[in-house]
Parts: structure tokens; C-alpha cells; sequence
């Protein structure tokens, strides 16, 4: 349709109409009709009909959806077709590394190529717009969403979301959603949807620049979060949604709330009821209501009443008549086919391409000579993630879970064998997960020990296999400690009493404290949560056949008291250079400052050397660009990908700034022996923040450029900008 014929449209539309196209359901009401629950789950009657909403959630399934949506669209009164949205956060039906993995492959390739692999999946099955990417920065590990992101790095994020964004939308059958705007991923105390307490410096400096590159990468959709920021919650913040998304972003999709939203701003405290929640989102520019009852229940009288100026629900219906014409949805207003389902879900090409994705996910923590694996030793892979199908992100939902390749079957398919003891379960007996999710426990604990212990006395080597259950993160999985399980801890400590051979896999949707891990562990592999391939992709990796490449998207704390720490902080007053002085000195009496692995940290079946930084210039002028160098070579004896990273540190500012910030990273392959020279392009632009006086700009000064293979490096050069 042209935009005259959307416009002709919208002047047909009545106003039920129109408000209908701002409501979206779970797909689920449309077939049990809808019961609708008010937001303190009293039961409403329903003021609209659903023959009248503009989309629904939560459903999948090419057959279904096309079902439901032939017959909504002949009975819709201008035969407007539903938009089908879901949450394919890792995957559809082929599930690859959760976000934050993703984030340690520092390689928007192959981010791009998993979100073009969940789109074709996701589009197969029906499905128009995915509630990705989530680009919320996180530096508080006790969160259960951090799966959920890429890092807490803006920089990073950045480069990780725009892959998404062309991932999802390059074919132009599917919009992606960025979410959630904004500041969601630094509630208080790690709590859930708690008060985000940022000051607009941080929020603008570190929080807001991977939506903003979304945006300008062409995001379709916007999701609003369910947190306040500024004491104002997100969905009903005109100033953040209309100046800064819309304005200063040029952000002009379709804006949604989160999941009920809008009847939140009641329990927020800024909305007396449902009726005034309304006005306050469309006043903040809110389009889609996903599933209160705010503007099903009211709107229409708001703007019967004059409360509400019928204009700004037809700006919004026609920002979402657009979204579903750029979708073709008037053309053709069904995606996928059972057909397209049977062809591309779990096909081969997909577990091959997650396959090696997750093997570059993995992060090398530690490997004093145990890896990789000799096929000819006699190796126990012991505990509960040695045979444990369930490693798939806690944002994924699995009919088939037992179509994840576990560690035992990935290395049985390698070497044809693999001892092996379960030795402990996941969880302590009574342990809570996000769901009820049982763990079965039909064996003694002190039986599954035993056999364990025995086991470990026998193997060369012991691989333990351990990790936190898949709904100890995800939302409403936010942890006030963040540790192993007692039993899990409790099962290393025997093993190493009888084997001091361990290397330790561990599982994980954040990070986890490793204390025990890495004192009582020859080697340690990151392993999170690599979906449908992971066993494969580490039965790789242990023997040799792909060597780890990943670097830590997120800090590792030695223990939850120092959180929130994070790699881009600041020096402080009086800094504390090896971390654990005590004194009148930043930091602790108990601990150190530093972390136990900090971000960009990943080792290598090899090793790299790289050589002092050198500068084409060391003044430079705001017009020029400035090239750093560094040569990298690889002195060890395996072929391997160096993630090369480059730092940036403005040493004095207006305010204080960050001790390094990364602004380039380059992935290069290098044989044993050989060398290759890594250049990375500095220009004024990369120096901005926002000075004294809240103004985006470059200050002139001296700067420090770093290049090497982990946050911590000190491999740098100065140079001054004039
Ligand atoms: C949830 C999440 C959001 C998700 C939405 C739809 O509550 O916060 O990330 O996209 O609801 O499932």
C-alpha cells in the first residue's frame, strides 16, 4: 500500500478500530476468549472486542498462526491483519549461545548470522517481529537477565545489537524489537524490575548507546522497560520517549510497552487506575499495549471524553498500519509454512553453524597443561552438566530438550566412549529456580558421590561438568548470591581430594563465583548456556579439534560483595594499583578491587605476543585520524583466533573518565609462528562524552590508546588530541 492508501484507511477506521490496532494479546485469549484480569487481578469486563486487536504474542507454529489469522482477518471489519510477535532470543527450534556467550565471540559475523538463522525459523513458523535484541548494559551479575545481553560493554553492545538488527530484519519478513528502553539491566541490588538509580551522565554515557545504534541500524520496534529511571517508570516517561528515543534518537517505529506495562505504572505509584495509566503512556508516545487492559478498558472514552487528542492515537495506529505494510502484510499476511517449518528447523546447516558458534562462545579461564584432551587418555566426566541435556538459555522453550546434543554424547560421537558419573544434582535439595522445575531425585546424593569419588580415583583426568540450573537466570532469576551449588561444591572437593587432574566445564547464565572452581581446577572452560550443539561444540573444543577464542563479555567478581564491578571504571581519588592494599585507599579491607577474570579475558590452546603500540601521529586534530598498531604473533604450537582489542583512555577530562573504553576490536587467525600487523583507525568522533556541562564533545589533552587481548593490558601509546 502506498502511504496515501494506509492514510485512506486510517480516515475509514473507527475509533474501536483504531484503538484496537494498539492492543496486543496472548494468542492464547483469542482462542479461550479473553478473561480479562485488572492489574490487581480483578476480573474486568472486556470493553472491546478482540476481532478488533492489532497483534498477539506468545504463539508459534506456521499451521496455528495461519489458522487464527484467516479467520481474524475475514472477520475484521477492514480485514487487518494480525502481527505475530515472539520472543527468539537464542534460537527458534536450533539453539544457539544465550546473548551474553554471544557476546563473548566479540564477532558481530557471527551474531549476525545467529539472528539471520532465528529469523529464518522464527519467519518458517509465522512469526513477523522478534522481541530482540535486548541491549541493556549489565554490571551486576546477581540480575537474571544478563544472559539476556551482550556485556557490559556500550561499545560492544553496540556493534552486537546492530548485527542483530540486520540478522532479524535483511530479508524484510521480519521486524526486530529493541528492548528494553530503558536502563532495565541496573536495577538496585540486582533485584528484578527494581528503581534504577543512574545519573544522566552514566545513563547517557554507558546505557543508552546500544539502543541508539539499533535505531540508527533501523530497528523496527522499541520496547519500553518495566523500571523506573529518574524515579519515573519507562512506560509512562514522555520525556524519555518522546525527546530522547524520538527526538534526539530519530526513532519513528512502533513503540510497545513490556508485558502489562502499563497497568504497572498503577503499583509504580503514578497512576491512580488503569484509565489514568492509559493517558500517561499515549502521552509518552506508547503504540502497542501488550496485554493490560489500559487501553482495551479506556481509551476510546479518553478520547470520547477529550481527555485524550484523538491525534495521538492516529499517529500511533499509522506508525503500526506502516510497520505491517512494510512487512507486506496486506500483500501477504502469512509468514512460513509447515513446509518451511519441516525444511529448516534443526536442519543440518543450522547445527552446524550454532555448533561453531558456541564453540567460539566458550572462554578459557584457566589451563595449566590439561587441554586439550588426548583421545587416548582415560578421562571421567563427572557431574550433573556431564550428561544434561538442558543447556539451552533460560529464554528458550523446548518441546524437545533431549534434542540438545549433551557432553557425554558429544564425546562418546568423538572417541567412541565416555566414563562418566553424575555425582550431584544441579540444585541443593529446596534450592528455588524462576520455575517450577523439579529436579528428579531419585538417587541418594551420598550414593551419587560415591560413585563419583570412585570413578575420579581411577581416570588420568577428571572433566567436572558443573553449573547453575537454566532457571537460576532469565526474568524473575535475579540471585542475591551467586555460587555454585553446596553439592556441586561439595562433589569438586572430593574429587580433588582423590584426583588433582580437574578440569572444569561450568554452565552458567551469568557470572558465577569461582573461587573454589579455580583453586581446586588445572583448567577452566566458560561454557554458559550453548543450546542445541553443546555437547559437540565442547567435546570440540576439550580434544583439541577447535581451540577457545572467546573473551569474557562480562567481568567475573571474585565474590558478589564487590558487585557491581566492571572493567570501564574510574581511578579514583586514591587508587589501588595491585587491588589489595589496605589502607585510606580504594577498596576493601577484605578483598581485593580487582576481579578474578576481568572482561575481554580468554585464553588460547596458544599463545600471543604482541608488540609495544606505535602511532602514525601523536598530536592529532579533530579533523585527522590517528592510526595505532600492533603486531601480534603467535608463539605457540596451535593455529588460533586472536580477538585483538583496543582501548581508549582520556586521561583528563571536565569529568572524570573511565580508565579504558574499548573502541575496536579485530579477530585475525594466526598459524604458529606466523605474525600479522593489527591497525586500528582512531578519529575524533571515538574521544566524545558528555562534559561539565552535559555537552557531547571531544576535550583536547592527552590520550592513551592500549591494544592487547584482555581489558587488563598495559601494552599502550599516547598521543594528544589539539
Ligand atoms: C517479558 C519480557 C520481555 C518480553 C515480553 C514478551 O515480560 O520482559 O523481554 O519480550 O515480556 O514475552
Amino acid at each position: 500500500m502506498t502511504v496515501k492508501e494506509l492514510e485512506k484507511l486510517l480516515s475509514e477506521m473507527s475509533l474501536e478500530e483504531k484503538v484496537g490496532q494498539m492492543v496486543q494479546r496472548v494468542a492464547s485469549e483469542m482462542v479461550s476468549g479473553a478473561i480479562v484480569t485488572g492489574p490487581e487481578g480483578i476480573v474486568e469486563p472486556k470493553k472491546m472486542s478482540l476481532g478488533l486487536i492489532g497483534s498477539i504474542l506468545n504463539t508459534r507454529g506456521a499451521a496455528t498462526i495461519h489458522d487464527l489469522q484467516k479467520e481474524f482477518i475475514e472477520k475484521h471489519p477492514h480485514h487487518i491483519p494480525l502481527l505475530t510477535m515472539y520472543d527468539v532470543i537464542n534460537g527458534m527450534e536450533t539453539i544457539f549461545p544465550i546473548p551474553l556467550a554471544q557476546g563473548c565471540t566479540f564477532s558481530p559475523e557471527t551474531v549476525e548470522d545467529c539472528a539471520a538463522m532465528a529469523r529464518d525459523e522464527a519467519a518458517a513458523e509465522g512469526l513477523h517481529v522478534n522481541f530482540s535484541p535486548m541491549l541493556d548494559l549489565v554490571r551486576d551479575p546477581r540480575w537474571g537477565r544478563v544472559m539476556e545481553s551482550t556485556g557490559e560493554d556500550p561499545w560492544l553492545n553496540a556493534q552486537l545489537g546492530k548485527a542483530m538488527v540486520r540478522g532479524y530484519q535483511k530479508k524484510g519478513n521480519m521486524a526486530a524489537c529493541l528492548k528494553h528502553f530503558a536502563g532495565y539491566g541496573a536495577p538496585e541490588g540486582g533485584r528484578d524490575y527494581e528503581n534504577v538509580e543512574l545519573s544522566e551522565r552514566t545513563f547517557r554515557e554507558d546505557y543508552l548507546p546500544a539502543y541508539a545504534a539499533a535505531v540508527k541500524e533501523g530497528c523496527a520496534m522499541v520496547m519500553t522497560s518495566f523500571n523506573s529511571w529518574n524515579r519515573i517508570p519507562s512506560t509512562g516517561n514522555r520525556w524519555l520517549m518522546r525527546k530522547v528515543l524520538r527526538q534526539e534518537m530519530g526513532f519513528d517505529g512502533v513503540l510497545i510497552s513490556d508485558f502489562a506495562a502499563i497497568d504497572e505504572l498503577i503499583r509504580h505509584g503514578i497512576a491512580e487506575d488503569s484509565r489514568e495509566a492509559a493517558k500517561l503512556a499515549i502521552e509518552a508516545g506508547v503504540d502497542i499495549d501488550m496485554q493490560s487492559n489500559a487501553y482495551m478498558n479506556n481509551l476510546v472514552d479518553l478520547v470520547r471524553s477529550g481527555e485524550v487528542d484523538e491525534k495521538l492515537v492516529d499517529e500511533a495506529v499509522m506508525r503500526i498500519l506502516k510497520l505491517k505494510n512494510d512487512l507486506g502484510l496486506f500483500e501477504n499476511p502469512y509468514n512460513g509454512s509447515p513446509e518451511d517449518e519441516k525444511r529448516l528447523l534443526l536442519c543440518e546447516e543450522h547445527r552446524k553453524k550454532v555448533r561453531v558458534a558456541a564453540a567460539s562462545s566458550f572462554v578459557l579461564l584457566k589451563n595449566e597443561g590439561l587441554l586439550p584432551l588426548k583421545k587416548e587418555e582415560k578421562v571421567a566426566f563427572i557431574g550433573p552438566y556431564a550428561d544434561n541435556c538442558n543447556i539451552h538459555g533460560s529464554w528458550t522453550y523446548l518441546e524437545h530438550p533431549e534434542n540438545n546434543v549433551t557432553i557425554k554424547q558429544g564425546v562418546e560421537r568423538k572417541i567412541g566412549t565416555c566414563t562418566y558419573a553424575k555425582g550431584a544434582y544441579v540444585l541443593d535439595e529446596g534450592q528455588k529456580t524462576r520455575m517450577y522445575d523439579p529436579e528428579e531425585r531419585a538417587v541418594l546424593e551420598e550414593e551419587l558421590l560415591r560413585e563419583a569419588v570412585e570413578l575420579a580415583k581411577t581416570a588420568d583426568k577428571v572433566v567436572l561438568c558443573l553449573g547453575e540450573h537454566r532457571h537460576q537466570t532469565g526474568e524473575g532469576g535475579s540471585r542475591a548470591s551467586i555460587t555454585l551449588s553446596k553439592g556441586q561444591l561439595r562433589l569438586m572437593q572430593q574429587v580433588a581430594e582423590v584426583n588433582k587432574n580437574i578440569v572444569t566445564v561450568v554452565f552458567s547464565g551469568r557470572p558465577v563465583e569461582l573461587g573454589q572452581v579455580q583453586a581446586q581446577s588445572q583448567s577452566i572452560l566458560m561454557a554458559w548456556m550453548p543450546g542445541t550443539e553443546g555437547g559437540n561444540a565442547l567435546a570440540d573444543v576439550l580434544y583439541g579439534d577447535a581451540v577457545p577464542q572467546g573473551k569474557l563479555s562480562m567481568t567475573i567478581p571474585r565474590s558478589v560483595g564487590q558487585v557491581p564491578i566492571y572493567y570501564n571504571c574510574f581511578n579514583t581519588g586514591r587508587p589501588n594499583p595491585t587491588g589489595d592494599r589496605v589502607g585510606f585507599i580504594h577498596g576493601y579491607i577484605d578483598e581485593s578491587t580487582k576481579p578474578l577474570y576481568p572482561f575481554g579475558y580468554g585464553l588460547s590452546y596458544t599463545t600471543f605476543d604482541y608488540s609495544p603500540v606505535t602511532l602514525s601521529k601523536t598530536r592529532m586534530g579533530k579533523r585527522e585520524t590517528l592510526e595505532a598498531t600492533a603486531t601480534v604473533k603467535n608463539t605457540g604450537s596451535y593455529g588460533a583466533t586472536e580477538t585483538v582489542q583496543m582501548y581508549l583512555q582520556d586521561v583528563k577530562g571536565s569529568v572524570i573518565r573511565p580508565l579504558k573504553m574499548l573502541r575496536g576490536v579485530q579477530k585475525v587467525f594466526l598459524r604458529p609462528g606466523q605474525s600479522r600487523e593489527v591497525s586500528f583507525q582512531i578519529t575524533e568522533d571515538m574521544l566524545r562524552f558528555y562534559n561539565a556541562d552535559m555537552i557531547y564533545t571531544s576535550e583536547q589533552g592527552m590520550f592513551r590508546v592500549y591494544i592487547g587481548g584482555s581489558s587488563d593490558t598495559e601494552n599502550a601509546a599516547t598521543f594528544t588530541l589539539e
